[in-house]
């Protein structure tokens, strides 16, 4: 018979156990949607506050005629790899792209498949891998390929550069390139990386090279929403980007930024999964050249704009009420600690009762007593909806203080010394 692993046995119970609470796995039972409310648990219509689509293009009328219409036109899927035959449509959604990031691109069906195309190609045995303790589980997954052929691979604590600049000096004479591995926008915390003192350190050791995954910082960030990186920095010669277009962008599948065109080709030469798994949809290609094109016309900064304001109202409003915000980060996540899994089931129950669903972030994606809710805004949001969230949480925070089962500066105190380094690599 089949044996949980004994290390995932914790995971598969705290699963099951929100399942039946309604916090985790909830299903959304809306025959259509709107993008600011969801039905779920049979029937609770509640706010939905776990919604990365930022900008709310998911449901544009554009974008979805684009998809309709190719479906008629082109099939649900075209079934072939791209290295035999592909429809020209993957081809003019490269070069839109490269409109938004005047870098040569791949596009490819998930940010986790491009990373495995990426890492084994970019990455020689030669060369050392340090991840940021929080870079996201799909980066992770792709270094292990590179570990596996041999390369030097280790963490290193949260956003410290000061001890990155320690470790280049120590591996930079036993490895070929130093790759750094980072997120740009953090999924859980919602802090960006430290990208213009990472420009300084790719200026000052010729080895160092960093690869993002800027899928949280596309499209609400940047010029022409080419993210939160190319919000902070210009592209460097030695930096890697990959972003989701399953957030910002509305539309899913993903984009993968080079330097220079024969990398780009050299992975969609020889990439893994570029050659052995099948292409974007039609349907989701085309609704991606609709949602570039909305990236490129003039008035694309209005909606970058209005996610802006929800997010600085967000923080304002958090500070006034003394909600325990961990971090206030100018981004479109935000995380509010509640400390124990405990705490977190009695917040997401009582918030989806009060008709608001936020995400609860618990172990393993953050550490045992760091559990928090994890919420997100977007376009579809009012500023009302984000007032109306913040003063319930406020009310329902001293409630709970005033019966002793909470103590906001007790959570803020579980979070100072925060990030944590895993005893193991792999
Ligand atoms: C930072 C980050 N990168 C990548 C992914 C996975 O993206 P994809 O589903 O395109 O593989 C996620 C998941 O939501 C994410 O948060």
């Amino acid at each position: 018979m089949f044996q949980i692993p004994k290390k995932l046995e914790w995971v598969n119970d705290t699963f099951n156990t929100g399942q039946k609470l309604g916090i985790f796995k909830a299903r959304v039972t809306d025959q259509q949607l709107n993008g600011r409310t969801v039905t779920v648990n049979s029937g609770k219509e509640v706010i939905f506050f776990g919604n990365c689509s930022y900008l709310g293009l998911e449901i544009n009328p554009e974008i979805q005629d684009a998809a309709i219409d190719a479906i008629r036109r082109y099939g649900t899927f075209f079934s072939s790899s791209r290295s035999f035959i592909g429809l020209d449509l993957n081809e003019q959604l490269e070069e839109q792209f490269e409109k938004i990031f005047e870098r040569p691109v791949n596009i490819c069906p998930t940010t986790t498949l491009g990373h495995i195309s990426n890492l084994p190609i970019l990455v020689d045995r030669k060369d050392a891998i340090i991840m940021d303790v929080f870079v996201h589980q799909c980066v992770q997954t792709a270094v292990a390929l590179c570990k596996s052929e041999g390369t030097h691979v280790e963490f290193l604590r949260h956003s410290q550069l000061d001890l990155l600049e320690e470790k280049i000096n120590q591996l930079k004479d036993k490895h070929r390139n130093i790759w750094y591995m980072i997120d740009g926008v953090y999924s859980m915390f919602g802090d960006g990386a430290p990208m213009k003192e990472l420009e300084y350190l790719m200026n000052k050791y010729e080895q160092l090279h960093v690869y993002v995954d800027d899928a949280h910082g596309m499209s609400w960030a940047g010029p022409k929403g080419s993210g939160y990186v190319l919000s902070q920095i210009k592209y460097h010669e030695k930096l890697f980007l990959g972003a989701s277009l399953s957030k910002g962008a509305g539309v899913g599948g993903a984009v993968m930024v080079y330097p220079d065109r024969k990398i780009k080709e050299t992975i969609k030469n020889c990439g893994s999964t570029m050659v052995f798994s099948g292409p974007m949809h039609p349907s989701t290609i085309v609704s991606a050249l609709k949602s570039v094109e909305i990236h490129l016309r003039p008035d694309f900064g209005d909606r970058q704009l209005a996610i802006k304001q929800r997010i600085e109202y967000f923080i304002k409003r958090s500070r006034q009420l003394n909600i325990p915000l961990i971090g206030e980060y100018l981004t479109p996540i935000f995380f509010i600690g509640v400390g124990s899994i405990e705490n977190g089931i009695m917040f997401t129950t009582a918030l989806i009762e009060a008709g608001f669903f936020v995400d609860i972030a618990s172990f393993p994606s953050v550490p045992l007593k760091n559990t928090g809710l994890r919420i997100t805004v977007t376009n579809h949001v009012s500023i009302e909806d984000i007032d109306s969230l913040l003063v319930f949480l406020s009310d329902f925070i001293t409630k709970m203080e005033s019966e002793g089962k909470f103590d906001r500066e007790e959570v803020r105190k579980a979070f100072a010394p925060k990030v944590r380094v895993p005893k193991e690599t792999y």
